[in-house]
């Protein structure tokens, strides 16, 4: 319920942004229309004459909207003091601070003064309500490798704002339950922490203390391009707020090219997404117990390369713990001898994947529910050891309540193929031909779809009929003897609308 107000808020800001956005581009475009759109543009300009009207009222009320409102931004770095020199870039850079780039001596004060310095930066008015937008200002690692033993978090309330370029690396005394960058500090009154914080160009060594980055209740971040390796816990941790973009990561638990011989001994886990609407993009994931861990809606997977721990050392390449709502699409990604656990899904795509090394997707019964599943057109490659490429986990009961769930079009080499669609023809001579398709769909003894065609060469025309579906077997009988090839099709994604 809370995050549906959270996107309905979120909905009408933008809403109010795009319309303040959209006035002067269009007006400088208008010689480009067409003769034939002359009205329409006429009519179009008059429009934007009122939606100009519209936004200069709008931004006499910008200070009326922000004053009275709950949740008042923090007023001292509202407007910075007019400057007594001249005016600098905001680039902060860590050295000046004292920061030691050798990565000899401890360097937490410095860079915390740096950030703090930033923080409190002249500012260009708000972001999202209760964000000081901060114009961009950048936080220079200068290329650095920096020694740290506490956690670098952020001052609450501020965005716009980037931390870039070189390596943090926690000391032995670092806690072992905090992150190297937190995004973690609470704002006033329910507001997001933070917006618009980009964490780009770093390498984060943890050290075996703890984890990477930690973003909780933040609008927009972004992660870019960043190696975080030696975490215990996460490598990145992702609590509540929207959107923030993982992209082009890398991340490990140890340093290792695949077949490291401790691999039996990976832990922790690389991304943990416990918000909604976040996205990872092209991320590998090279050791950790589980690759990525889901537990907040309408996160996008794609493009990402797990070999995190393979299953048979009891690795996870994605594990999504949303049973009764999933709501998560996972495309074009990789899934190199460690697979994707799914827990009683609802709506989950797993879509044009590449599954090596008998990997598989496992559906994990709860409370016996799966409901919108589509997992097709992947590729699947194992060792000719007869794996299923999609099982069942029905330990805590079977799956009951199954609807549109399609496994289909999936290529196979050296695995058992298993799907929700099945055809087979049956060749012979008598009044009766069985088809079992045990061996190819997913959910025992569950048809609830048969189509079939008794196909005859002889000069007889027999009456013949479906006469039972039951454990997965198909029986149709004919009323005299005749050489007959029968093809059926069964299907068990389809849902009885009777
Ligand atoms: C930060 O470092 C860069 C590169 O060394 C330099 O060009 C810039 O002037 C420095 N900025 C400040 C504010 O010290
Ligand atoms: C269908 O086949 C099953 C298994 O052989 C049998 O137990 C069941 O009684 C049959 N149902 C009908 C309606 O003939």
């Amino acid at each position: 319920m809370e995050t549906s107000r959270r996107a309905l808020a979120l909905f009408l800001t933008m809403s109010l942004a795009c319309l303040v956005l959209s006035i002067d581009p269009h007006l400088h475009g208008k010689n480009t229309f067409p003769i034939e759109t002359r009205f329409l543009e006429q009519n179009y300009l008059d429009q934007m004459r009122q939606m100009q009207g519209f936004k200069a009222s709008f931004l006499q009320r910008d200070s009326l909207i922000s004053s009275p409102s709950p949740a008042p931004a923090p007023a001292p770095y509202v407007s910075a003091p007019a400057p007594l020199v001249t005016p600098r870039p905001n680039v902060y850079n860590v050295t000046s601070y004292g920061a030691d780039p050798t990565g000899k001596t401890d360097s937490t004060d410095a860079i915390l003064s740096a950030i703090s310095d930033a923080l409190q930066g002249p500012s260009n008015g708000f972001l999202i309500t209760g964000i000081v937008n901060l114009g961009g200002a950048q936080i220079s690692l200068e290329g650095g490798n920096y020694l740290i033993s506490r956690p670098l978090q952020l001052l609450a309330g501020r965005g716009n704002l980037v931390i870039h370029g070189g390596t943090l690396k926690a000391s032995d005394t670092f806690p072992g339950d905090r992150y190297l960058i937190e995004l973690s500090a609470t704002n006033k009154n329910g507001a997001f922490n933070h917006e618009f914080v980009t964490l780009r160009d770093l390498l984060l060594d943890s050290s075996f203390r703890g984890g990477g980055i930690q973003v909780v209740n933040s609008l927009r971040t972004s992660i870019d391009n960043c190696y975080i390796t030696h975490f215990t816990t996460y490598g990145i941790l992702v609590q509540d707020g929207h959107e923030t973009y993982i992209r082009n990561c890398y991340l490990g638990q140890r340093i290792t090219a695949g077949g490291d011989p401790k691999e039996r001994d990976f832990s922790g886990t690389g991304i943990g997404l416990m918000g909604n609407d976040n996205a990872v993009t092209d991320v590998v994931i090279f050791s950790a117990a589980t690759g990525i861990m889901i537990s907040g809606q309408a996160n996008t997977i794609s493009g990402v390369h797990c070999y995190n721990k393979a299953t048979g050392f009891g690795g996870t390449g994605i594990y999504l713990k949303l049973p009764g709502l999933t709501q998560i699409r996972i495309v074009h990604s990789y899934f190199d001898f460690t697979g994707i656990v799914a827990e009683d899904p609802v709506q989950l795509d797993v879509v044009n994947c590449f599954f090596l090394g008998d990997a598989f997707v496992l559906l994990k019964s709860i409370k016996g529910l799966v409901k919108g599943v589509n997992i097709v057109d992947n590729m699947f490659a194992g060792s000719g050891k007869g794996i299923d490429i999609v099982q069942l986990d029905q330990k805590n009961g079977p799956f009951k309540q199954i609807h549109h769930v399609v496994v289909d079009r999936n290529n196979v080499e050296g695995m058992n193929l298993k799907a929700t669609v099945a055809r087979r023809a049956v060749q012979g001579s008598g009044t009766s031909w069985t088809v079992d398709f045990n061996p190819i769909l997913l959910f025992p003894d569950f048809v609830n779809y048969v189509q079939y065609t008794l196909s005859t060469s002889g000069r007889a025309f027999p009456n013949h009929a479906l006469r039972n579906v039951s454990n997965n077997n198909v029986l149709i009988e004919s009323d005299v003897p005749v050489q007959a090839t029968v093809f059926v099709l069964v299907d068990q994604g389809q849902t009885h609308t009777s």
